[in-house]
């Protein structure tokens, strides 16, 4: 008898998007999302986190590299999203890989050290994982763990280790990173985030009678069977919200 096996699955409490993934991210997985500038890319790392707490009561940890917690914290409130009062509640953590990097002492209780290193970047990550017990993670960007390295190059083995403590961690994880022309086949800066990631999601935009619409492309995602079409998406005053029954015009 064969048996069945069954994938579970990670709500990304964005509308729209789980119904073209069967149902969710595979559990213990690491997604890359990738786009380029103001494409959306934390803005749904952000919804992955701020959802999981809300909506299925799933701790979850963001780690923001590209602009300080207060900041994030700040902009998130734009679509209604009160991050302050799940950190409270110890669901969400918010960790600053910002202020100490411009020389500036850090507020937080969650921040990484001003010299980075990749040990303990990974051991830190592992550390906050561990103290809320998270089942989500979001590392927005990887070109911003790539910038505070000494040599570039060494991304590959960061992420390569990386994604190894991610999968023995038990989490579900959203990278970020650049794509440079993703309709040219370049979806991601390094070229390698595709490789260690089991899933690839593309935020892009595209011209449309003077006016840019977004839209979005599942361009793999293990275990699952998903289409290869592209499907409209916009940000709006309560997140992004995916339609997947929409045209690209
Ligand atoms: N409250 C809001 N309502 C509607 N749209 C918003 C709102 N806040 C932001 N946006 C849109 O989201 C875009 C920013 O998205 P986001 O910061 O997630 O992109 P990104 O891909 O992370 O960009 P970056 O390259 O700067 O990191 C803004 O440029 C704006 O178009
Ligand atoms: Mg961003």
């Amino acid at each position: 008898m064969v048996e069945s096996y069954v994938v579970r699955r990670v709500k990304s409490g964005i509308p729209g998007f789980d119904e073209l993934i069967e149902g969710g991210f595979p559990e213990n997985t690491t997604i890359l999302v990738t786009g380029s500038t103001g494409t959306g890319k934390t803005t749904f790392g952000a919804q992955f986190i701020y959802k999981g707490a809300e909506e299925y009561g799933e701790p979850g940890v963001f780690v923001t590299l590209e602009e300080r917690a207060k900041d994030l914290r700040r902009e998130m409130l734009s679509f209604g999203w009160d991050f302050r009062k799940y950190e409270e509640q110890g669901l969400i953590a918010i960790v600053d890989g910002v202020s100490s990097s411009v020389g500036l002492p850090s507020e937080e209780k969650f921040a990484l050290e001003d010299r980075f290193n990749i040990d303990n970047f990974l051991r830190y990550i592992y550390r906050v994982v561990k103290a809320i017990n998270a089942k989500r993670l979001v590392i927005d960007s990887v070109p911003s763990i790539a910038f505070r390295l000494k040599e570039e190059t060494q991304i590959r083995e960061v992420l390569l280790k990386l994604n190894t403590i991610l999968l023995e961690m038990g989490v579900t994880t959203i990278l970020t990173t650049e794509a440079p022309d993703p309709s040219a086949g370049r979806i991601s800066r390094y070229g390698i985030e595709e490789y260690i990631a089991r899933g690839v999601v593309i935020l892009d935009l595209q011209e449309r009678n003077i006016e840019l619409k977004r839209y979005l492309l599942i361009r793999k995602m293990r275990e699952t069977k998903h289409s290869m079409r592209k499907y409209p998406f916009e940000i709006t005053n309560s997140g992004i919200v995916v339609y997947p029954s929409g045209e690209i015009y």
